[in-house]
């Protein structure tokens, strides 16, 4: 079963990764056992009992007990172990063990942000320690999303107005896919993100290092900007090469002249910019579609000005 695993699915990195992959082959493999051997048993059937001549009749069979349990009851056996192991493992993911370390995730269209007790906060990148079980709760800004991690074999619902939550222990330090598994708009199957599993101490130092967000680091104004731009997903919709993704490019927007659907025109300066963060929909520019999600609240007047700094650097 390992061997397939290793063979067939993303290596196995939370401690329960692996009973769920027993689980998985086991109703693959026994599933599969039951449709060969059926139709192996209906082309048997088909070629001994075929009709061979016009006045051959049809023998009359008026059922047979034994048989019937049997075919009743070898299948319930299956089903009843497939039910007490997935029930097991359930229980065992609703358990979260009383040390685990709390980190709050929040889906938006379309990124994953993470909130951790310190005041911390990231951007698409989870930071765990490795070796200690860690609680997600998780919440929603707008829609349903789905928090996935293949390698740990976990998948939760992150909806609005309400938490679900998630547990894992991952061993080995490394770097995970996070993928949205919840079509949740146009930019769903960019809504990716990255586990980053540390060694305790360096997830230390990285909490510390991360203590206060963005807004109180003491970088210029357009680096600052670009680490927005990076830390709030701004990168999913918006280029900064002239490439058309969801939404316009950076490149060389500040001073142009945009044309929007309704059909005016405008020019690309401070005000239009600081209004297209806080109400993206108010000024819609032609050829995109109205689905930029609202930053209202999510920004100071310091952070809005070094996007646009930012944005002026990218001729
Ligand atoms: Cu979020 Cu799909």
């Amino acid at each position: 079963m390992n061997e397939l695993s290793k063979l067939f699915l993303p290596p196995d990195k939370s401690t329960v990764a692996h009973h769920y992959d027993s689980l998985f082959w086991f109703v693959h493999i026994s599933g599969l056992i039951l449709v060969v051997g059926l139709l192996a048993v209906i082309v048997y059937f088909v070629i001994k009992y075929h009709r061979s001549s016009e006045d051959e009749v049809t023998p009359v069979i008026k059922g047979d007990n034994k048989l019937e349990i049997t075919w009743s009851v070898i299948p319930l056996i299956f089903v009843l172990i497939v039910f007490g192991w997935g029930y097991k493992l359930y229980m065992q993911e609703q358990t979260v063990p009383d040390d685990a370390y709390e980190v709050h995730v929040t889906g938006q269209q379309w990124s994953w942000g993470f909130d951790y007790a310190n005041g911390a906060h990231s951007q698409k990148e989870l930071h765990v320690p490795a070796g200690r079980p860690v609680k997600l709760v998780m919440t929603s800004k707008d829609v349903i999303h789905s928090f996935y991690v293949p390698s740990f074999r976990l998948k939760q619902d992150v909806l609005p107005n309400r938490y679900t939550s998630l547990w894992f222990n991952a061993p080995d330090t490394g770097r995970y896919q996070i993928f949205c598994a919840e079509y949740c708009g146009t930019g769903h199957s960019q809504m990716l993100g990255t586990v980053v599993v540390q060694k305790p101490q360096d997830f230390q130092t990285w909490l510390a290092k991360n203590k206060g967000g963005a807004s109180n680091s003491n970088l210029k104004p357009a680096e600052l900007g670009k680490q927005i731009y990076n830390q709030y997903a701004c990168s999913t919709c918006h280029s900064t090469d002239g490439s058309k993704k969801t939404g316009p490019s950076w490149k060389g927007l500040f001073g142009s002249k945009v044309q929007l659907s309704s059909g005016k025109t405008v020019t690309a300066d401070s005000a239009y910019i600081h209004e297209s963060i806080i109400h993206p929909n108010a000024k819609v520019v032609k050829g995109f579609q109205p689905v930029m999600p609202n930053f209202q609240g999510q920004f100071d007047d310091n952070q809005i000005n070094a996007i646009i700094e930012y944005i002026k650097t990218l001729k």
